[in-house]
């Protein structure tokens, strides 16, 4: 593929890429992913020593969001590109008794990985919903707080995202978010491929 990278073409080549992820997460990535990749953006250990190897194996987030959140038991909470459901059940645990979580990703091999670390665990509060963010299938006002963990970078139409998620949270509902953002633009020269949307 040479020249311009269409919107269309990013989003078939982030679904292909993080289905790639789930599948195979220790092969060779242009980002890093997995479990020294949590520790490094500031997991705590004892976080991730109380979940088995499959919660952080396909981690590819920028930063331990829960203590910006900030979540009470009871609420309705949306892990926006969900991957591999390492925030989302940490999410469920902070919104026990009575809350809920739903995680939305694009990529099917995800939310498959995502449901078996679920059950594993045994936690029946938390869904993961194969979607795409540009057009979520949730009501106005559905979601108290979202996290969202390296995400916006991945998704060719911010702005529709951007409005699908004040949408979807109540009004003064909250985000966390952790995003890559360049300081000057790329030199179209090194925007060439759909590989060069992953650094
Ligand atoms: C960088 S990963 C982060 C995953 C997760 N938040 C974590 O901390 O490990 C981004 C995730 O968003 C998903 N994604 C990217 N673009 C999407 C879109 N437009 N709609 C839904 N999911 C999307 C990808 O499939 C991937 O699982």
């Amino acid at each position: 593929m040479a020249g311009k990278v269409t919107a269309s073409e990013i989003r078939e080549g982030v679904r292909a890429t993080f289905t790639r992820v789930a599948e195979t997460p220790t092969q060779a990535f242009r980002f890093p992913v997995g479990p020294a990749l949590a520790r490094q953006v500031g997991y705590p250990e004892d976080v991730l020593a109380s979940l088995p190897p499959l919660a952080s194996e396909a981690f590819t987030g920028l930063a331990y969001l829960h203590p910006h959140l900030d979540l009470r038991p009871g609420e309705r909470v949306l892990d926006l590109g969900s991957g591999a459901g390492l925030d989302a059940v940490l999410a469920a645990r902070a919104v026990s008794p009575g809350g809920s979580v739903t995680g939305l990703d694009s990529a099917e091999a995800m939310i498959a990985r995502a449901q078996t670390l679920a059950a594993i665990l045994g936690i029946k509060s938390v869904e993961f919903v194969n979607a795409d963010a540009e057009a979520m299938p949730f009501d106005a006002g559905t979601f108290d707080a979202a996290l969202v963990n390296g995400f916006f970078n991945l998704c060719p139409d911010k702005a529709t995202v951007a409005r699908e998620l004040h949408r979807v949270l109540r009004p003064a509902g909250r985000a966390a978010v952790a995003e890559i953002t360049f300081t000057d633009p790329l030199p179209p020269a090194e925007v060439q491929t759909i590989d060069d949307w992953f650094r």
